[in-house]
This record gives structure tokens, sequence and C-alpha cells, in this order.
């Protein structure tokens, strides 16, 4: 079953892989999500809960999915397919390809209208666009790009396309764009936070992680750091299956994990010290999310004056970092496609996106023409952020790490991850018994706080 053995169909560098997915973990969920997380939940109390869930639930599954993806060299579908087969287990595991493929879908749908409207901030910005708004008029201008259906529509199309063209040209398009962009968003981190030391609040910055207040750590607050841990590192959806697959056999999937864990940990970090180094501290308390990358950050680098230049480079980098993560989520999806359909990587690409495109459409639609249609009170927004983020991907990755821990055989995943012994026995105990009893609380928890 294994296919297409050709060296073109790899990464040409292990560096390159290693940023690949690195840029699919740095998203919207370290800009806008974890800054606000770590405010509200005891500063580096949480930061460090947070890096005990992603040592002990992250990267035993990351490496799960790399291992799956490599042995097979092949499609997700196909992939799950293969490790069954290979280990005697039933053909029908492979439901979880298929159900995180559903989920990635339907993440892409209301992510990728998010990422968006950044990059509609970033022309906005660098045609001079936000020039001495004040922070009211900020506002009142990212309401009306929402209810501008016209404007939302445009920007989406603009961004899928930017996606597609990634993609197009498969392993080899993916590769040299990584290349690029990676590189870029780092060298943008860094001038953003030389920028910080001569105009923001550095020490502001720093000091929301030196709190270091245990007793706000709840069982809740573990919860919260599980699910995000879990988001932020893209697991459950196929990505990383679906980037393993062009991962040379040799290469050390504990090794690469433990560095792609540790730039997406460093960004994430940089990029809390980045926000709280711009914002006052009870603003990103406030105005989580959308008011936090949107109003707050252009008005306070207003106030420092450059504000079109400064607000426009880090919609530039903002964008880089959507980019990099949708790109990683639509690429499962066109594999399938092409292996399912038997169809060229063209055709794939082409397919897929018009598909995305158009469950975002319903998507952007329902912050305006759409906004009163709601199903279970929920908009077509926020639907498909509770059903995929919430429901589908924590029951798909509890799936996987049962069809990884008890059915597959010691040998076949000792050679799949090419590690270390001692790392394959703390990973195997890892996967078995710790990471479903994790998935299982972050399960139990979203129905609850829905139900
Ligand atoms: N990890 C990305 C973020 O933190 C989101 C994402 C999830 C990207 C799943 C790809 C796959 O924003």
């Amino acid at each position: 079953m294994q296919v297409s053995a050709a060296p073109q169909n790899r990464w040409g560098r292990n560096w390159v892989f290693i940023l690949a997915v690195a840029g699919s973990t740095i998203g919207l969920g370290n800009v806008w999500k974890f800054p606000h997380l770590v405010s509200e939940n005891g500063g580096g109390a949480f930061l460090i809960v947070y890096l005990l869930c992603v040592v002990l639930l992250g990267a035993p599954m990351m490496m799960a999915e790399l291992a799956l993806g490599r042995a097979a060299h092949a499609s997700p579908i196909q992939a799950i397919r293969f490790a069954a087969q290979e280990n005697g287990a039933s053909k029908h595991w492979a439901l979880i390809a298929i159900t995180s493929l559903l989920t990635g879908f339907l993440v892409f749908a209301f992510y990728s209208v998010v990422s968006s409207w950044v990059l509609a901030y970033f022309f906005a910005s660098a045609a001079g666009g936000l020039e001495e708004a004040g922070s009211q008029s900020l506002e009142a201008s990212f309401a009306a790009l929402l209810y501008d259906p016209l404007a939302l529509l445009i920007w989406h199309s603009a961004f899928v396309v930017l996606v597609a063209g990634v993609l197009f040209k498969g392993v080899r398009g993916l590769d040299h764009s990584i290349r690029v962009l990676m590189p870029a968003l780092l060298v943008l981190i860094v001038f953003y936070l030389i920028i910080l030391s001569f105009y923001g609040n550095w020490r502001a910055g720093v000091e929301y992680l030196r709190v270091i207040d245990f007793s706000t750590i709840s069982l809740s607050s573990v919860i919260t750091a599980l699910s995000h841990a879990f988001f932020t590192l893209s697991l459950g959806l196929g990505v990383l299956l679906a980037y393993g697959r062009y991962l040379p056999d040799k290469t050390d999937i504990g090794q690469s994990v433990m560095l792609i864990l540790l730039i997406d940990a460093v960004v994430g970090v940089a990029f809390g010290v980045l926000v709280f180094g711009f914002i006052e501290a009870d603003m990103v308390s406030s105005s989580r999310g959308p008011g936090l990358l949107f109003v707050s950050l252009p008005f306070s680098f207003d106030t420092i004056g450059a504000g079109n230049w400064l607000a426009a480079g880090f919609f530039l980098m903002v964008t880089i970092a959507v980019w990099t993560s949708t790109v990683a989520l639509l690429e499962p999806l066109v594999q399938a496609t092409e292996d399912t359909m038997n169809c060229s990587r063209r055709t794939a690409v082409t397919l897929v996106s018009l598909m995305v495109w158009a469950v975002g459409v319903f998507a952007l639609l329902s912050f305006n023409v759409m906004e009163s249609w709601r199903i279970a009170g929920m908009t077509v927004f926020d639907l498909l952020d509770f059903v995929s983020a919430k429901i589908l991907l924590p029951v798909t990755a509890l799936l996987l790490v049962v069809f990884v821990g008890w059915q597959l055989k010691p040998a076949f995943l000792q050679q799949a991850l090419a590690t270390k012994p001692w790392l394959f026995h703390v990973w195997r105990w890892l996967i078995r018994f710790f990471v479903p009893v994790l998935l299982m609380l972050i399960v139990s928890s979203s129905l609850n706080s829905r139900f």
C-alpha cells in the first residue's frame, strides 16, 4: 500500500518540515487566545499547567499522528487503513480519518473567515486606512466590516485563493512557501519585540507571566489548558498525518516534535509579551478575541505614532501565521480527495477550495444577513466552532489514541517513530493510559458546558 516513495514527494530538508508543522501550530490560538487565557487564569501558573499539557498530551499525540502518516507515505485515510491492515485491526478504524477530515473542513470554514479579516486589516492599514482612528472609530469600522457581506465575501475569496495557491504544487510548493513564510514570520516577531522595547511597555509584557498565582488554578482551568493545547497544536485533524506523509523514513520523530513544541511555546510566549506590552492589561482581559486584535492593537499603535505602518506589519505577521495554519488544515483534505477521486493535485485543490469557500460564505453571512438564524441558540459561525473544536475534535482524538495505543503492535510503532528506545517506552505508556484519560476529561467538560 506504500505510495510514491520518490524523493520529490518528501520535504527537502528536516528544518523545513519542522517549520511547516510549527507554522500550522502558530495561529490565532497563539495570537489572541493564549494571552487572554493566561491573564484570566493565574498568569505564569497557567503557563506552567499549559506547558505540562503540551508535554504530556501534545507531544505524544503529535508523535503518533506523524508516525502513522510516515509509515504509509499515503493520505490520512490510507494511512490509518495501512496501519490497521499491518496490525490485523479492523479496517473500520479508517473512520477516524474521515471524522478528522470532516472536522478539519468545519474548522477551516470559520477559521478562514477570521483569517480573511486579518488580511483585510493588513491591506487597510498598509493603505493608510486606520490613520488617526480613535478607539471608538476603530470599533465602529470593525463592526462596519462585519456588517458588510460584500466586503467579507471579497476578502474571504481572496484568502481562499492565497491558501489554494500554496497547495497547488503539492509538497514542492508547500516546501518552497514555508522556506519564505516562516523565516519572515520569525523575523517580524523579533522586530516587534524590539519595537516593544523602545515604544511599548516591555515590563508589563513580561510581568503578566511573573505573577504566578496557583490559587486561581482549578479543574476547569486545567481543562481549558488541555483544550487549548489541543487546538493550538493542530491535533486530531489529520494535519500531522498529512505532513508526516512527506517525512523521510529515517527522521527521528521524537526529536523533531521536541523542536516543534519548543518553537510553538517560545512564539506563544512572545505573542503574549507583545500583546501585554502594547495593550493595557485590563483591556486584554476585557477585549478578548477579535476586539483585542482589530481594535485594541491598532489603537495602541496609533498612540505610539506611525500607527498605520506598525499595524500593517503586525497584520502581515498575523496573516502569515494564519496562512501557514490554514494551508495545513486543507492539505489533508486535498490528499484525501486526490486519492479517493483519483484526480490530479490541481483538480483536488480546486474542488476542496470551492467547497470550503462555500461553507465559509455561510459562516461570514452569520455576522450580517443571517445574524438571526440560530441553531441550538448559536449562529452558523458559533455552531461550526462548537461542533468542530469542542465535540468532533476531542472525540476523534480519543478514537485515534485508542487505535494507536491498543490496536497497533509495539514493533510497528517503534519502526514508525524511529526514535530513542527510552522515549518510545515513555511515549507508549502516555498514549495508552494517560492521554485517553485527559481526552475523556476534555470531552465530558465540553458536553457539560453546553448541555
Ligand atoms: N493551531 C492553529 C492555531 O493555533 C489552528 C489550527 C488548528 C491550524 C488545526 C491547523 C489545524 O491557531
